[in-house]
């Protein structure tokens, strides 16, 4: 239910970002792994508003899944019926025309508006909460949310009139050369009475020069009524940034990249090279874990405690247990126990499961497979497709023969095998319990427990040879 003093949020998402020269989506580009709207939505739920509308155009159906499907099943508030909405901006002809297309689901809105724009990833709840209270102390009819950027870019301009109030904003590309020289800049987050913010964009016009319908007009046209417009001033112009291109894009990856390191930092993690260490918003890592430097943590990673990660390691949606070292290696989509060594140079594909205190590497290639408690593949090898117990031995240069060219076929290993050197294992095949694959054997038939199968040529000496070679001078 809404009342007097609800909150809705209309979030813009609807514009085509040419300025990022892409065929994707602006809304959707991943910052540190996660959609850039996704931040601007935390933020939103951060003041537990009543309703959220995104304002969805340029390839709205991608950006109302992503929310859907990545956002949403985070935040089960969000998720109660009425509180997030989508409202479609069909032609995309500017700010203001986007804001008036959300004006439908906010009908039976009666409180206050925050208007934000969808590339704006760095702004935090803390921020907004501090905006709502200094429109609500300031008594104004329209807040905005101002701030001095480093540099200028496309940013609108706030104009002041002559007691220092807020008169109108002025976009880069109408500035007249007297208002070149303003510094202070428009972020883009507007509170206002859902009811007046409709009023005002109702008056608003298509004459600059874009030709679109700026949401930034309002503020004139709200002076022009005679209503008080008041800036708060953002200390920390960072939080307010836009993103426009892909420059900007990356300085904003790097705010947020750092905050990460920090946050790990602070609950217990060593990060040895911020510079050259790369996590991702949603991955968790453990007390007194070091990750040292060109290592990459991505998706939905978690490490646990007491792990040493890197030097130059690649971690993909996989979890690793407590006490766990990975050197010079990629894990993806893998659960990795405690206690296991990885590395270097080995590469764990999806679906591989290792248990604890197994070892694997160097070079070695493990894929779709389970390696038992305390199996060592110490050197290179190709485990994919099998099912390896415990206690199992694996000598350098097995490999499973899985892929007859048409199908793939499993491997069975069971506890405490021995599989000899170079040994290939033509699946599907099963090697039984503490059996012993003597080395550079090709195994075609399963062997049982307790046995040693030997498959090879036997081993031909032929003395003399050489010196009869020679004999006949060849
Ligand atoms: C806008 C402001 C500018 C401000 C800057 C802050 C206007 C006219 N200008 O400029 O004063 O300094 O943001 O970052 O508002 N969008 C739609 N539908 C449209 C057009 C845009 O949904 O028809 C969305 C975009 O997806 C984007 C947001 O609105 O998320 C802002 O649009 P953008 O074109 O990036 O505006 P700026 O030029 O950055
Ligand atoms: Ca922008």
């Amino acid at each position: 239910m809404t009342s007097d003093n609800s909150l809705s949020v209309v979030i813009l998402a609807a514009g085509e970002g040419t300025r990022m020269k892409s065929k994707a989506a602006k809304v959707l580009f991943p910052i540190c792994g996660r959609p850039m709207v996704d931040y601007v939505l935390d933020a939103a739920m951060g003041l537990e508003p009543d309703r959220i509308v995104v304002v969805v155009g340029h390839k709205g159906e991608e950006v109302i899944e992503s929310i859907r499907n990545t956002w949403l099943p985070r935040n089960p508030r969000a998720a109660e019926p009425g509180v997030l909405e989508f409202a479609w901006q069909r032609e995309q002809k500017g700010t203001g025309h986007a804001v008036l297309c959300a004006k439908e689901s906010l009908q039976a809105s009666r409180g206050l508006v925050l208007v934000l724009y969808g590339d704006t990833p760095l702004i935090t709840a803390d921020l907004l909460r501090a905006f709502r209270d200094f429109h609500v102390k300031s008594e104004t009819s329209l807040s905005l949310i101002s701030f001095t950027p480093e540099d200028m870019g496309a940013y609108g301009r706030v104009v002041r009139d002559e007691r220092g109030g807020v008169e109108r904003i002025v976009e880069a590309r109408d500035l007249t050369p007297a208002e070149a020289g303003i510094r202070e800049a428009n972020a883009g987050i507007y509170l206002a009475e859902t009811k007046l913010m409709f009023d005002l964009l109702a008056e608003v016009g298509c004459d600059n020069a874009k030709g679109e319908y700026y949401l930034t007009d309002i503020i004139h046209i709200a002076r022009k009524r005679g209503l008080e417009v008041a800036a708060y001033v953002a200390g920390d112009a960072q939080a307010v940034q836009g993103v426009n291109d892909r420059y900007a894009l990356s300085l904003a990856e790097e705010t947020v990249r750092k905050a990460i390191l920090r946050r790990l930092c602070l609950d217990g993690v060593t990060v040895r090279d911020p510079s050259s260490t790369y996590v991702d918003f949603d991955v968790e890592v453990g007390l007194d874990t070091v990750i040292e430097p060109q290592t990459y943590l991505r998706g939905a990673t978690r490490i646990g405690a007491g792990c040493v990660i890197g030097p130059g390691t690649e971690i993909i949606n996989s979890t690793v247990g407590d006490g766990s070292r990975v050197w010079f290696s990629v894990v993806e989509e893998s659960h990795i126990g405690k206690n296991v060594q990885i590395g270097p140079y080995s590469h764990i594909r999806p679906n591989a499961t290792l248990e604890e205190g197994v070892l694997v590497g160097n070079f070695a290639e493990v894929k779709n497979t389970v390696l038992g408690r305390g199996t060592k593949a110490h050197h290179h090898c190709y485990l994919g497709d099998a099912t390896i117990g415990a206690g199992v031995n694996i000598g350098a240069g097995t490999v499973t023969v899985n892929y007859d060219g048409v199908r793939k076929h499993r491997t069975v290993i069971e506890d405490g095998a021995f599989i000899g050197c170079n040994a290939n294992l033509i699946a599907p095949v099963t090697i039984g319990k503490e059996a012993y694959i003597a080395a550079g054997s090709t195994i075609t038939d399963d062997v049982p427990p307790l046995s040693l199968a030997i498959a090879r040529e036997r081993q031909v000496v032929k003395e003399g040879w050489v010196a009869q070679r020679r004999q006949k001078g060849r």
